[in-house]
């Protein structure tokens, strides 16, 4: 078969690591059937005839790696923001959620969050949607439509709701899961399921122990919540008196990591037990700042986790977060830190620019595969940048150019989208 050859020129950024940015004026990003070559200065001779898109002065940075969002919860964003998690859930969350039984709300919403998802700077995502199964597959069908790579999750949840969002018993959500994976097979090319245990308040044993088994059976990655809440903690403690941590309650089911692929959505409060076993078990830490602070539920120690080696990426957490922009999520984790370093521990220093943006795209992208840098043998998922909106006279360095857009970046900002070497439509 023949190769297809893609460049993009342009300014270009990507994380080397979370201390080091490489910046490249006026390069040359290659990519072969959607794997990057490299990025050149001068292009070399072997790619002289690929076809170039020439964005000339324009910035290229990689995708966006959101790895926590609720799709259902983007209908309520900014509303009930004055509560804290448990509150939240039963006064806001789990009643709009219970809408997606109907399959007409649910088409509608999810079109007009996938419409979202295509609009800003995001090129892979997980995401939970809720225990309805058709919901769930008009979720996926909506999400193949926008060119994105994702993990979606039909949520599991039997017990602590109402009625109106909660299964029956462990076998009834097992049964769903099943039918739900068994429609997925064949449908998609760039949409996964990913098993979604709500979190262990909505989780039975019965249940825990059915998803470990199907988790076995089909080899799926598992997506949660974990430690975000003091609430939260306390009221996991009393349910499962049994485990050494909040962790651990997945944990002793073998839905914490180690050969199951895992991202814990915040670890705000985690104790440094379960920082070990995160570390250990490999699992993922989704830090999500902007639902941190609406949710009132602390400032996570990011530095710590990063400099301990642990796997660190952003999410929005829409709708804890309000918005769906990782640059955002960049900025606000920076904001965060620093706050957590004047008023709680002064020896943990302030995040840095090129952190925040390492766990934004190669940080978060690593539970994609090689994805989220412009190294060599890395899946091409690119953002072009249009900086026209931000105006302003003189020059700018480009690392004081990304920097800027990492503050300032607006989803109208974005000129051109590709994921594994292919231009998405915006719109
Ligand atoms: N924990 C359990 N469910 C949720 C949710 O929907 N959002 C957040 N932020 N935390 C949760
Ligand atoms: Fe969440």
């Amino acid at each position: 078969m023949e190769q297809k050859g893609l460049i993009l020129k342009g300014d270009i950024c990507y994380s080397l690591s979370k201390d080091c940015i490489a910046t490249k004026e006026n390069a040359y990003l290659v990519s072969v059937d959607g794997i990057v070559k490299g990025v050149f200065e001068e292009l070399p001779e072997a790619y002289q005839n690929f076809p170039l898109e020439d964005f000339t002065g324009k910035l290229i940075v990689p995708g966006l790696v959101d790895l926590h969002i609720h799709a259902p919860q983007y209908p309520f964003r900014g509303i009930g923001m004055d509560l804290e998690l448990l509150d939240w859930l039963d006064c806001h969350a789990f009643l709009e959620e219970a809408k997606y039984q109907d399959p007409e709300y649910a088409k509608e919403a999810y079109g007009i969050f996938a419409e979202a998802m295509k609009r800003g700077a995001t090129t892979r995502v997980c995401m939970f949607g809720t225990l309805h199964v058709p919901a769930t597959l008009t979720l996926m069908d909506a999400m193949e439509e926008t060119g994105l790579i994702s993990y979606v999750g039909k949520v599991n949840m039997d017990r602590n709701s109402p009625d109106s969002l909660r299964e029956r018993d462990g076998e009834a959500s097992m049964v769903a899961t099943k039918e739900w994976l068994s429609e997925t097979e064949g449908r998609y090319q760039r949409t996964h399921p990913i098993l979604t245990p709500r979190f262990i308040p909505s989780c039975t044993n019965e249940l825990m122990e059915g998803l470990k088994e199907i988790q076995s059976a089909y080899g799926l990655p598992v997506q949660s919540h974990l430690s975000e809440n003091f609430g939260e903690i306390q009221w996991v403690k009393e349910l499962c008196p049994e485990a050494e941590f909040y962790g651990d309650a997945y944990d002793r089911f073998g839905l914490f990591g180690k050969e199951v692929p895992t991202i814990m959505a915040h670890c705000v409060h985690s104790t440094e037990e379960e920082i070990r076993r995160m570390k250990e078990n490999r699992v993922f830490v989704a830090h999500c700042p902007q639902s941190n602070m609406n949710l009132s539920s602390g400032a996570a120690p990011v530095r710590q986790y990063l400099e301990e080696g642990l796997l660190v990426g952003l999410g929005s957490d829409v709708a804890g977060g309000v918005h769906t922009s990782i640059f955002r999520a960049m900025a606000e984790a920076i904001q965060v830190s620093k706050l957590r370093w004047r008023m709680k521990d002064d020896q943990q220093k302030a995040l840095t620019v090129e952190e925040a943006f390492f766990m934004g795209t190669k940080g978060g992208g690593a539970f994609f595969g090689k994805v989220g840098s412009f190294e060599p043998g890395f899946e091409m998922d690119a953002v072009v940048l249009e900086e026209s909106f931000h105006r302003v006279p003189g020059k700018h360095s480009l690392r004081e150019r990304l920097e800027r857009m990492i503050y300032l970046a607006e989803d109208r900002d974005v000129l051109e989208k590709y994921v594994k070497g292919k231009k998405i439509k915006k719109s």
